[in-house]
């Protein structure tokens, strides 16, 4: 009697099994259950009393059990270090005067040593502009014909003591080249704005990555420089440190739910080791407007990550201090836009956000609107199934209660 012959539910095979319903409202889960943390957040910029002033932003993320240090400067190009250390009580250490020397192995440090779980670092190297004016294909590689690039390490920026907001956690890097020959930059900037965070949740603007605390997210953004064509596209390149010999590895995750960023159903990853280690996650859109909506919104496309042994490329003072010379470097490339569809012409204006954290990357789990939709073409089946699952469920309770009689 032990429900083989209780109610047979006849879904057949078109209606969803309990497994795929389980699937989904497990997946439809509060984030909390993913393992939600909370960090005490500080922004901090490392004063040189002694030689020239450096912009150094060191930022603190304490939790309970763990410290993310993350370490932005604009000794170079614009780079960002990331230690994570499996106590609340590391600190970092700068040597100012070992950092700006020629060989600056050493200069920073994060201290107790022995506490460091992972570390690795990214920086900006070269800002990238193309002429896609003849370029009817939207893929194309390079998007067009290319201008000389701009070499971020060419660059000044602002005092980044002036142009922190500890109300939101972030800080704004913004500069422009050096030599400025043509005018380009004279009413433009590159903007580099970094804001961690002390809990997750998602922001307002597009495209709404899900953020936690362990996690730091850097917008990109150029706004205000005169483009050297009609039609140009611009690119950034980003340097990364390997793990040995190999680049990290890059991941395309597929997400059916584009509610928080218009269109876009892709989450790329670029992972440093296997989970749960470092990563940086972004999706494929940039918007060519302030007012980020579905008619601003650009493809941003990834080239593989390359080892860049084969051309030589601007170091990073930080990382240098941090890594020593001995770390190996691989490249990326990431294209906004293409020579149709919006486009910088807009209001010359560009932005990109990414992630940069520690664990396992954030996942979006469905939307309440997605569930909604979801209940509604479930409708009156769906809940009968679910209703069915406790019944049966219920069931084989009682069957079991009275197994050991028989
Ligand atoms: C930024 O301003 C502070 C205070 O005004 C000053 O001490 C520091 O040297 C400046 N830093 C840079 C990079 O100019
Ligand atoms: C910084 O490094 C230099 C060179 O290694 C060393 O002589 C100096 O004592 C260090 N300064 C501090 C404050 O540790
Ligand atoms: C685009 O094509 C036209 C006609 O073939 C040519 O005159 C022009 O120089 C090309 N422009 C670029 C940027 O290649
Ligand atoms: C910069 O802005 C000023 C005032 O808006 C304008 O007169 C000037 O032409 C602009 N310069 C460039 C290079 O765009
Ligand atoms: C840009 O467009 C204008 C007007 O359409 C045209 O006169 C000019 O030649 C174009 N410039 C380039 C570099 O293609
Ligand atoms: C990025 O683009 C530049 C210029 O087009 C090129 O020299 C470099 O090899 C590219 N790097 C990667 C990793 O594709």
């Amino acid at each position: 009697m032990c429900g083989s012959e209780g109610p047979r539910w006849g879904w057949g095979h078109h209606a969803p099994g309990p497994t795929l319903l389980l699937s989904v409202l497990v997946s439809a889960a509060p984030l909390g259950l993913l393992g939600e943390e909370t960090r005490q957040v500080s922004l901090e910029v490392i004063p040189n009393r002694l030689g020239p002033p450096q912009n150094l932003l060191h930022i603190r993320a304490v939790g309970t059990s763990s410290t993310l240090h993350y370490v932005w400067g604009t000794t170079g190009p614009p780079a960002a270090l990331l230690v994570a250390t499996s106590t609340p009580h590391s600190t970092l250490a700068v040597n100012w005067s070992l950092l700006l020397s020629p060989e600056p192995d050493g200069g920073l440090t994060v201290l107790p040593t022995d506490s460091i779980r992972f570390s690795s670092a990214l920086v900006f190297t070269r800002l990238f502009e193309f002429d896609s004016t003849n370029t009817s294909e939207v893929s194309a590689k390079p998007p067009g014909k290319p201008y000389a690039p701009y070499s971020l390490a060419e660059f000044s920026w602002n005092n980044i003591s002036d142009f922190l907001d500890p109300a939101t956690l972030s800080a704004t890097f913004r500069g422009h080249p050096i030599h400025d020959p043509t005018g380009a930059f004279a009413n433009g900037s590159l903007a580099f704005r970094v804001q961690a965070f002390p809990s997750s949740g998602r922001p307002a603007q597009a495209p709404r990555l899900l953020h936690s605390a362990d996690t730091c997210q850097l917008e990109v953004a150029l706004l205000g420089a005169r483009p050297r064509g009609n039609r140009s596209v611009f690119g950034l390149e980003v340097v990364t440190l390997g793990q040995g010999p190999d680049c990290p590895s890059m991941q395309e995750q597929r997400s059916i739910d584009d509610e928080y960023a218009p269109a876009v159903f892709q989450l790329n990853q670029l992972l440093w080791g296997s989970l749960p280690s470092g990563f940086v996650q972004w999706r494929p859109v940039a918007f060519s407007q302030r007012q980020r909506g579905r008619d601003s919104a650009l493809p941003c496309r990834t080239s593989t990550l390359h080892p860049t042994l084969e051309y030589p490329l601007p170091q990073s003072a930080i990382v240098r201090a941090f890594f020593g010379s001995q770390a190996n470097f691989c490249a990326l490339n990431l294209t906004f836009g293409a020579s149709t569809g919006p486009g910088y012409w807009d209001e010359n204006y560009l932005s990109w956000s990414m992630l940069l954290g520690v664990g396992t990357p954030p996942v979006d789990s469905l939307s309440p609107l997605i569930l909604g939709i979801m209940a509604v073409a479930l409708g009156a089946p769906g809940l009968m199934l679910l209703a069915g699952g406790v019944f049966l469920l219920l069931g084989q309770k009682q069957c079991s209660e009275y197994q050991p009689i028989n």
